[in-house]
């Protein structure tokens, strides 16, 4: 009995385990992804680099929209008419649904606070 109860103790411990470093990769990638696809107009903090870039920190608008919009909006870019443009998927064409999942998973986390 004691040692049933130790096993369910060890199992959710390593689930545990598991899913934070699971967690962690996904943002990791994420973050990776970003650095390299997105920071050269929207910064590392996502504050934006340059006046026209949107400032992607703090509790914006765009932090409330649906993954799949945001994601559509991601691949489509942004035109402005009278300001900077935003290229599709930020100029790279290679980047796949998932990666842009996760470059979304890491700016939900990184830049909502
Ligand atoms: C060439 C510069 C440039 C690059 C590269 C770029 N962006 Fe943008 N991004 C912009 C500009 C400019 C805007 C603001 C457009 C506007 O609102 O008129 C913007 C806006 C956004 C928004 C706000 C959308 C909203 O609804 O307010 C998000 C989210 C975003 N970009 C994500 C990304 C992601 C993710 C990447 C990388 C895959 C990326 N951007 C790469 C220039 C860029």
């Amino acid at each position: 009995m004691i040692n049933m109860k130790l096993s369910f103790v060890n199992a959710l411990f390593i689930n545990l385990v598991f899913l934070t470093s699971y967690v962690a990769y996904a943002d990791e990638k994420g973050k990776e992804l970003y650095m390299k696809n997105c920071v050269v107009c929207h910064a590392d903090d996502g504050s934006g680099l340059m006046p026209g870039v949107a400032d992607l920190t703090g509790k914006k608008a765009w932090l409330a929209l649906d993954k799949n919009v945001l994601s559509l909006q991601i691949k489509k870019g942004i035109q402005n008419e009278s300001g900077i443009s935003m290229p599709a998927k930020g100029g790279n064409p290679n980047l796949s649904d998932d990666e842009i999942d996760k470059i979304i998973e890491f700016m939900r986390h990184e830049f909502a606070k």
